[in-house]
């Protein structure tokens, strides 16, 4: 199989392997070396306890003696007892008769013990026909030497007793590599279940499904990893919404064009058609025809500036053309200019200021469609006899100027959505007064151009107020 698991989960198979074999080879060595050490020592003490016992006897020649005792020695602590005088003359043995044996006197283990005190050899015993291991002390007497006791071990016990370590030694290296592949396992899951988690959790998003999250804990990359992965897949979902939304509000756009469009053009049309008919010869009625034309001309004429200086406030900001003016001078141009309108409303609109500098540098073009849309605003969206005040303010950096009114005002949940073009609370309504629903919408990305904030706060039948914030440059 192809997973994470399986590699991790075999190098580690392969990893304790390893160490449990080179542990098993070093510490059976060490047990080997260790055990054999053991016995040997055992040996040599039991071997001059022997010849201490056999001192007295070796003093006075009691051969007979000595071969009893050693008899009886032999048999407590099964192993075969040889004594030989410093000649090499065997003078006792466990399991032959004394007389029978050969001088053993070249006898490795024997010359050593002679000259040391103490000897060991491994090698075949021609008399018992096996491998033997021989551990021979001297005994002395004052210091006089009376003879050697050598002690005489078969091979194959000490191989027997040594081979029990090794299977003591293998059981625990199962043991060892049980745990060891347990907890290799567990781990190996541990690290592979969050990533088949996120796995699964990014094969969704893929699919635009953000409904699961991965819920890892832990404080390691992993966990860091999965973090990331919320935080992208909440961003993603963001933006998808953002693309949905602005999706929705380019197909309003393109149907609303169309329809603000069409609507002057097929009035166009049909009085045109008429005119051809017949009204062409009626002089008075053609001249109507012909003004109503020309309105709605006009009319188009206006959506179409409205449309294109939109898109390019929207393309780059470098459309405008800054200059130093005066923001007081310019708000009483265009108040002047609404006088009309004003009247024939039966209007009141009034300016207050504070401050004395009202100097700003912007695109005055600009900023004179924005105040002329919210006067045009209030006065259209304010009945006769209405009230209408501006309010010019100039703070620190930036010049504030509020066009606030008295009349219908705009229900809360239209409220976010003026900004929009094409938006209009009431659309019959604001067409009757020759609205589009695009004044704000350029207002705003006007006011966004320089810098600045627009705000819009409103209660119905109360009123409406609209802030527009400028920096000075
Ligand atoms: N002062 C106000 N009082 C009440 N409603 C308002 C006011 N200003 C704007 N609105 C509402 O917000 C809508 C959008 O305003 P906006 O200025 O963008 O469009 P418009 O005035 O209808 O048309 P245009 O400004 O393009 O001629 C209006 O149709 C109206 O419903
Ligand atoms: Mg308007």
């Amino acid at each position: 199989m192809n997973k994470i698991i399986w590699k991790l989960f075999s190098a580690f198979v392969f990893l304790t392997l390893i160490v449990v074999f080179v542990l098993y080879f070093f510490v059976s060595l060490k047990l080997q070396n260790n055990f054999e050490l053991k016995i040997s020592e055992e040996l040599q003490s039991n071997a001059i306890l022997v010849g201490d016992i056999l001192t007295g006897d070796l003093l006075e020649n009691k051969n007979e003696d000595i071969q009893r005792k050693i008899k009886t020695l032999a048999e407590k602590l099964d192993l075969r007892i040889t004594v030989v005088d410093m000649r090499g003359e065997v003078l006792g043995d466990s399991e032959k008769a004394p007389s029978l044996m050969e001088n053993h006197k070249d006898r490795f283990e024997i010359i050593e013990a002679v000259e040391e005190g103490f000897g060991q050899s491994t090698r075949f015993s021609d008399t018992l026909n096996y491998n033997m291991k021989y551990v021979a002390v001297r005994v002395d007497d004052s210091g006089n030497t009376l003879g050697v006791v050598r002690f005489a071990l078969p091979l194959s016990e000490v191989q027997l007793r040594i081979q029990l370590i090794y299977r003591v030694v293998l059981l625990g290296a199962i043991v060892a590599v049980v745990i060891a592949l347990t907890v290799a396992y567990f781990l190996s899951r541990s690290i592979t279940f969050p990533i088949s988690r996120m796995q699964e959790v990014a094969r969704r998003i893929s699919k635009g499904d953000f409904s699961e999250k991965v819920n890892i804990k832990s404080k390691d990359e992993l966990g860091e990893l999965a973090k990331s992965l919320n935080i992208m897949a909440a961003e993603l979902q963001q933006k998808m919404e953002n693309l949905k939304q602005m999706d929705r509000v380019r197909t309003d756009f393109v149907a609303n064009v169309s329809h603000e469009l069409k609507t002057p053009l097929t009035l166009i049309k049909g009085y045109i058609e008429t005119l051809e008919d017949r009204a062409i010869n009626d002089t008075v009625k053609a001249r109507k025809f012909i003004s109503i034309i020309k309105e709605h001309a006009n009319r188009l004429e206006n959506i179409i500036e409205d449309l294109l200086s939109l898109s390019e406030l929207e393309l780059s900001k470098d459309c405008l053309s800054k200059t130093e003016f005066d923001m007081k001078k310019l708000i009483d141009e265009v108040t002047l200019g609404f006088g009309y309108a004003l009247d024939a409303k039966r209007q009141t609109l009034s300016v207050n200021h504070q401050g004395d500098d009202f100097r700003i540098k912007a695109d005055s073009d600009k900023i004179e469609q924005v105040i002329v849309n919210l006067i045009d605003n209030a006065i259209k969206y304010t009945n006769e006899a209405g009230q209408i005040n501006i309010l010019l303010l100039e703070r620190q950096n930036e010049i504030t100027f509020t066009v606030q009114d008295d009349g219908v005002g705009i229900p809360g949940e239209d409220i976010s959505r003026v900004f929009e073009r094409f938006y209009r609370v009431d659309k019959a309504r604001s067409r009757k007064l020759g609205g589009t629903g695009l004044g704000l919408g350029i207002a705003k990305h006007i006011v966004l151009a320089h810098n600045g904030q627009i705000s819009i706060d409103s209660e119905i039948n109360k009123g409406t107020k609209v802030v527009v914030r400028l920096p000075k440059s």
